[in-house]
């Protein structure tokens, strides 16, 4: 469920028409939804609520900052409680500029940098996902130099294939990501009684945008055989992080496990753990909670095939269909009644730069606005300034109103950070 409807034949965010914030901001521009990121985050928290009921103790849900790391939305999130999985110093620092509290802070991330490791424990994180004995032991010697210990986990790979698009699984054995479970409790052993590191528990994420609770379920049958083992070892744990991963339908006909059928799985699957559960889901809590609001530039016809309906939006604001041929719906903001086949595509200059092909959509003509939805989640985070176009601006509405919570970064702003060296100069 969202909010963004259709009201007296034109969409809506919240209470604000979309034609609104288009005429006062421009296009192209994502627009968020507070009620919608609110309702997301309470709906996952209940999902949990076997969960906490069986383990009796209160899950922690870190937001995956890289999903949608605008400071306004973390901050939404933050006043539900939820903590954050950040994977750079950049998200580290969102993080707690939105609010959110260092305990309630995870690293994630295989290539944390000394600096960023640093910061984490300057900052008096509450967890690192370590995923490398050379980054364990990185991290215990900079914390025990500094009389500092590090609170953290081993992320494991469970050589578990998630059933997603292969670049965003994360769980297969030639994946970079994780200690291969076979080697899982000789690397714990190994950091386990280094000084400046508290290495309380293990952590596993297989992959995003999960249609199926299968890979999950196995997964975590791995690492609850993995505790086990460990504690036999003679280890102490008591956190282990489940990651994020859930799904959400981009299109009618896909149909991902609730938050409820995710949670009934997880208090299965964990029965009797006896250890902090911690979840970082991302897509499921800001995807559908955001829209990119765009304007047709032309519609041109097509060679063989239908018209190009060109928006003014492109792959380099919404990223996802040219990288992963991912689906976005596209729906008219004054939808007529009457339908058209369309190719969807942006302005740049290559033919990648594509939203959609042959695709039924609302009619639509020149100036008028659409929207791409399910775009709150990795989309402005993922934009770029290729061909010189600039960064779409953000706009969070609560109800009636709305607020520009980022800015478009003009093209020309983007090139004063540049300069012609004296060596060039006439
Ligand atoms: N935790 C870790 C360690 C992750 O790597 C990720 C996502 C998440 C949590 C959050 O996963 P979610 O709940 O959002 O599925 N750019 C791609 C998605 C990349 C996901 C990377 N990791 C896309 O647009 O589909």
């Amino acid at each position: 469920m969202d909010h963004f409807q259709l009201r007296n034949g034109e969409l809506h965010a919240e209470d604000v028409p979309l034609s609104r914030i288009a005429e006062e901001v421009g296009t192209p521009v994502y627009v968020y939804s507070r009620a919608t990121l609110e309702r997301h985050a309470r709906v996952f928290r209940e999902g949990l609520e076997p969960v906490a009921k069986a383990s009796g103790k209160e899950p922690l849900v870190a937001f995956a900052v890289k999903s949608n790391p605008n400071v306004a939305v973390l901050k939404v999130l933050s006043r539900e409680g939820f903590g954050a999985d950040v994977v750079s110093g950049g998200e580290l620092v969102r993080a707690l500029t939105a609010g959110i509290p260092a305990d309630k802070i995870v690293f994630s991330g295989v290539g944390k940098t000394r600096t960023e490791l640093q910061l984490g424990l300057e900052k008096k994180i509450g967890q690192f996902n370590i995923e490398s004995s050379e980054e364990g032991r990185e991290l215990a010697e900079l914390a025990a130099s500094q009389g500092l210990e590090a609170q953290a986990t081993l992320r494991i790979n469970p050589d578990v294939d998630a059933k997603t698009h292969e670049k965003i699984s994360t769980g297969r054995a030639e994946n970079k990501f994780g200690i291969p479970l076979v080697r899982a409790r000789e690397v714990f052993g190994e950091l386990a009684n280094l000084p400046g590191l508290n290495l309380r528990g293990v952590a596993v994420h297989i992959g995003s945008q999960l249609l199926d609770l299968e890979p999950l379920e196995t997964a975590f049958a791995k690492v609850g055989k993995l505790v086990a083992d460990l504690r036999a070892d003679g280890h102490t744990i008591t956190h282990v992080d489940l990651g994020g991963g859930l799904g959400v339908p981009y299109k009618a006909s896909e149909n991902p496990p609730s938050p409820a059928e995710y949670g009934a799985m997880v208090a299965r699957a964990t029965e009797g753990w006896d250890v902090h559960l911690t979840f970082e889901p991302g897509r499921v809590i800001a995807g559908n909670a955001g829209v990119l609001l765009t304007r047709v530039v032309r519609v041109k016809r097509g060679g063989n095939g239908p018209p190009f309906v060109i928006v003014d939006a492109a792959m380099n604001d919404l990223a996802r269909p040219a990288m992963y041929g991912a689906w976005h719906d596209f729906d008219a903001v004054v939808p007529v009644g009457d339908k058209m086949m369309a190719n969807i595509v942006g302005p740049i200059c290559e033919t990648g730069d594509t939203f959609a092909t042959d695709r039924e959509i609302d009619a639509l003509q020149s100036g008028e606005l659409a929207v791409f939805r399910t775009a709150g989640a990795y989309g402005a985070t993922m934009a770029s300034s290729y061909n010189s176009r600039g960064f779409v601006p953000e706009v969070l509405v609560d109800g009636e109103q709305f607020a520009v919570v980022a800015d478009r970064i003009p093209a020309d702003a983007i090139m004063d950070a540049e300069r012609v060296p004296d060596f060039l100069l006439d």
